[in-house]
C-alpha cells in the first residue's frame, strides 16, 4: 500500500473519501440525503461501525466513507487502528484503487492518523503468491491511500507514519515468515529471506551451522533435526542502538519451520498447520526488523533456533537421552516435545555469547496453551515479577494480550527423569507449564526470563481487526513495546 500525503487545500481527492468519526459526532455540513442515509442504517459511529453513501459534489460522484471510533476515551488507538482495519477490509478489492483518508476537521493528532494507517497497512495484508489463478474482483485493488490533512501539535502525520511504518513492516515480515509453507520456509531459507531483509538496516546477523552447533555441544537441538534432510540454523539478529557496553536484552524464539512430532508422529488431520511452528522465531524475526527500521535506542539481540522435526531413519527415537549445550541430560520420551529440546540449547548459547540482561522467549510450545487460553491471550510463564507485569503491560498496550501461569518446585519436579538429569514431558496435567519448567532448568545465574507460549495466537481461522484470516504476526508489537517502556523511556 502506498500511502502519500497531500495539502488539503491543493489536491483533488479521489472518488473514494473515508472520514473518521466519533460517536455521536458526525460532520457538520452534510448532503441532506447523506444525513438521512446515516439515520436511516443506523449508524452513530460505533467502534468498528462503517457507513457508505454516494453523493455529488460539484458535478463528481463521490462515495464516502465514515467509520465509526467509539466515544473517547482510553482505547482510542486500539478503535482507530479497527477503523483503518475496516476501511480496508470494505475497500482492498472494492475495485477502488485509491483512497483518500480526510482528516481535516476531524480533530486527529498526526500519531492518532498514523494509528489509522496502521490498521489500513495490516488488514490489507495478504500472502498470494500462489493463487495463480484469481479472479480479477478477487484480487486487491486498492493500492493508494491519500491522506489529507494539516501538521498538528505533535508533528506532521507523516512524520509520524514514518516512524509507525518500521513496526506495520516488522508485523508484515514476520506474517511473510509464517504463511510460507514449509518447502519454502526452511532452516536455511528462513536465514536467507533474513539476511535479504535485514541488508542495510545496520543490524548484524550471525549464523551458525550444524557443524559448529554439534562443536558447540547442542546435542538436544540436533538431536532434534537429526531425522530431517533439512540442516538446522541458529540465527543472532544484533541491534545494539542503545549505550555502548549495556547488557543487552535477548529475545528467543522457537523456529520448527515444520513439525511432523518425529518419531512420535502427530495425526494427519491438522499437520498442515505445524507449517507455524515457528511462529516464535517469526516474531523475534519481524521484532527486531522493526527495532532496526525505526532505529531503537536499545541494544537488543534476537535469536532463532531454527529445525525441521521429522521421522526419517536416523531421527531420534523416544527413550533416547541427549546432552545439552549446558551439559544437562535430557530423556526424550516424546519426540513432539521438540521445542523445548531447541530453545534449551538456543538459550545456553545466547546466555553464554551475549550475557543479557533479561530473558524473553517465545514459542508455539504447547497444543494445551490453546485449550487453557484459546486464541485470545498468549501465556506467560516468568521467574521474575516485574518483567511478568511489564510483557503484561505491553500486552494490553498493543492488543497482543498474555496472561500469566504459575511456576513451582511442584511442577518441576515432575520432569525428573530416573535415567537422566529430566525428560522432555511431564504427565498429562499442566502440559504448558511443565514446558515452561524445562525451559527454566537452563536459565542462568537467575536472569529474569519469561517465556511466552503464543501457540493459539500466531494463526488465525477468521479474520480480525487488523489481520485477515491466517499468519497474525502476533508477538512483533508485544516485543517491540516491551523495548520502548523498559529501554526507551
Ligand atoms: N508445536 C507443538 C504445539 C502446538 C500444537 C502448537 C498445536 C500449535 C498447535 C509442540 O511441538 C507439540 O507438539 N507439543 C506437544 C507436547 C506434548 C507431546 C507434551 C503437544 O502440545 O501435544
Ligand atoms: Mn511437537
Ligand atoms: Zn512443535
Amino acid at each position: 500500500m502506498q500511502i502519500t500525503f497531500r495539502d488539503a487545500a491543493t489536491a483533488s481527492p479521489s472518488r473514494l473519501v473515508a472520514r473518521i468519526v466519533e460517536q455521536d459526532r458526525l460532520p457538520g455540513g452534510l448532503e441532506p440525503v447523506l444525513a438521512e442515509g446515516i439515520r436511516a442504517a443506523r449508524f452513530t459511529g460505533k467502534p468498528g461501525q462503517i457507513f457508505e453513501g454516494f453523493v455529488e459534489r460539484e458535478g463528481r460522484v463521490v462515495r464516502l466513507a465514515f467509520a465509526g471510533i467509539g466515544a473517547a476515551g482510553e482505547d482510542r488507538v486500539a478503535a482507530l487502528e479497527q477503523a483503518g482495519g475496516v476501511l480496508a477490509a470494505r475497500y482492498l478489492t472494492s475495485g477502488e484503487e485509491i483512497l483518500t483518508l480526510d482528516t481535516t476537521g476531524s480533530g486527529l493528532t498526526a500519531h492518532e492518523t498514523a494509528a489509522v494507517l496502521t490498521g489500513i497497512t495490516l488488514r490489507s495484508w495478504r500472502h498470494d503468491a500462489y493463487r495463480t489463478r484469481l479472479k480479477e474482483e478477487q484480487k486487491p485493488s486498492l493500492k493508494e491511500v491519500i491522506v489529507l490533512g494539516a501538521p498538528d501539535s505533535d508533528g506532521t502525520a507523516e512524520q509520524a507514519w514514518s516512524e509507525a511504518k518500521a513496526l506495520v513492516n516488522g508485523v508484515m515480515f514476520t506474517r511473510e515468515l509464517v504463511a510460507e509453507p514449509a518447502n519454502v520456509i526452511y532452516p536455511e531459507s528462513f536465514v536467507e529471506r533474513c539476511l535479504a531483509r535485514f541488508e542495510g538496516t545496520g543490524a548484524e546477523l550471525v549464523v551458525l551451522t550444524e557443524a559448529e552447533m554439534r562443536e558447540l555441544g547442542m546435542g538436544a537441538l540436533l538431536g532434534v533435526s537429526q531425522g530431517s534432510a533439512r540442516e538446522a540454523r541458529l540465527l543472532a539478529i544484533k541491534w545494539l542502538g542503545g549505550e555502548e557496553g549495556a547488557k543487552p536484552l535477548l529475545f528467543v524464539g522457537k523456529g520448527v519451520t515444520f513439525d511432523t512430532g518425529g518419531i512420535s508422529i502427530k495425526p494427519a488431520a491438522g499437520m498442515e498447520d505445524m507449517k507455524w511452528d515457528m511462529g516464535g522465531a517469526g516474531a523475534v524475526a519481524g521484532a527486531m526488523l522493526a527495532l532496526a527500521g525505526r532505529k531503537a535506542k536499545a541494544n537488543v539481540i534476537g535469536v532463532c533456533g531454527l529445525v525441521e522435526n521429522m521421522p526419517d531413519g536416523l531421527a531420534q527415537r523416544p527413550g533416547d537421552v541427549v546432552k545439552t549445550m549446558s551439559g544437562q541430560t535430557v530423556e526424550v520420551i516424546n519426540t513432539d516435545a521438540e521445542g523445548r529440546l531447541v530453545l534449551c540449547d538456543a538459550i545456553t548459547w545466547a546466555q553464554r555469547e551475549f550475557s543479557p540482561a533479561a530473558i524473553v522467549d517465545l514459542a508455539t510450545l504447547t497444543g494445551a496453551m490453546i485449550i487453557a487460553l484459546g486464541n485470545e491471550h498468549g501465556g506467560v510463564f516468568s521467574n521474575d515479577d516485574a518483567l511478568a507485569e511489564e510483557l503484561l503491560a505491553a500486552g494490553k498496550a498493543t492488543g497482543e494480550k498474555l496472561w500469566r501461569f504459575p511456576l513451582s518446585p511442584a511442577y518441576d519436579k515432575l520432569i525428573d527423569s530416573p535415567i537422566a538429569d529430566m525428560k522432555n514431558v511431564g504427565p498429562r496435567g499442566a502440559g504448558s507449564i511443565t514446558a515452561a519448567q524445562f525451559i527454566q532448568r537452563f536459565v542462568e545465574n537467575g536472569t529474569p526470563w519469561a517465556h511466552c507460549d503464543i501457540a493459539g495466537m500466531v494463526w488465525a481461522d477468521k479474520p480480525g481487526t487488523t489481520w485477515d484470516k491466517g499468519a497474525t504476526g502476533y508477538g512483533v508489537r508485544l516485543l517491540d513495546q516491551l523495548v520502548r517502556t523498559k529501554l526507551e523511556s
